[in-house]
């Protein structure tokens, strides 16, 4: 059996894709330890999912720092400290910078609710609802500077011809917690 990767993931909110990722190396579908997890809102409620696994959770409030770089570099050492080799972003509202793209480069990726390179940025699924889609979809990609611009790792499509957005994100939801647990299992097994 190949040695179990440290891995983080990096959310602001909710925190499903966190759940689904923790699941999946709880289970042993995904060869590694889910090390921490970092968040940029205190009190969000993927603390609480963190806590239901035993999993830290490093909470920071981007206001106490004085810049990017400065609590960046506080997380560079949490993520040390936890020997991280992979981070996985889910729903974390930020761009990253500079001090973890050098630090972790090719090694930070990214799920994002449409099929880049369409619909980059925020409120994807709205973006696509207003221009009548009628194939949705999520994609991981790799995290570079640019916004949702690194190159696609994997995507899946979910066909939806109608106008609620509830299920709409439902369907999104679902299909992102097969494929996020599924490709960061891949991509733990690949790492040098
Ligand atoms: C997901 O739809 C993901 O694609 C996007 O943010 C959302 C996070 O949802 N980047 P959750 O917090 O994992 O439930």
């Amino acid at each position: 059996m190949a040695i179990k990767r440290k891995i983080a993931v990096f959310a602001s909110g909710n925190g499903s894709n966190f759940e689904a990722i923790a699941k999946g190396c709880a289970d042993g579908t995904i060869n590694a330890d889910l090390a921490v997890c970092v968040t940029d809102r205190p009190g969000a409620y993927v603390v609480e999912r963190a806590a239901r696994y035993g999993i830290p959770v490093v909470e920071f409030r981007p206001a106490d720092f004085a810049s990017k770089a400065e609590f960046e570099t506080m997380l560079l050492g949490e993520l040390r400290k936890h020997g991280v080799e992979l981070i996985c972003l889910a729903g974390y509202m930020r761009i990253i910078g500079d001090v973890l793209l050098d630090a972790y480069c090719g090694r930070i990726i990214n799920i994002h609710p449409s099929l880049l390179p369409a619909f980059p940025g925020a409120d994807a699924i709205g973006q696509a609802m207003r221009y009548g889609v009628k194939i949705y979809g999520v994609t991981v990609h790799y995290v570079d500077s640019t916004l949702d611009g690194g190159s696609i790792i994997s995507q899946a499509a979910v066909e939806y011809d109608g106008n609620d957005r509830e299920i709409l994100e439902s369907m999104i939801h679902e299909k992102e917690h097969a494929l996020y647990p599924a490709t960061v299992a891949g991509l733990v097994d690949s790492l040098s």
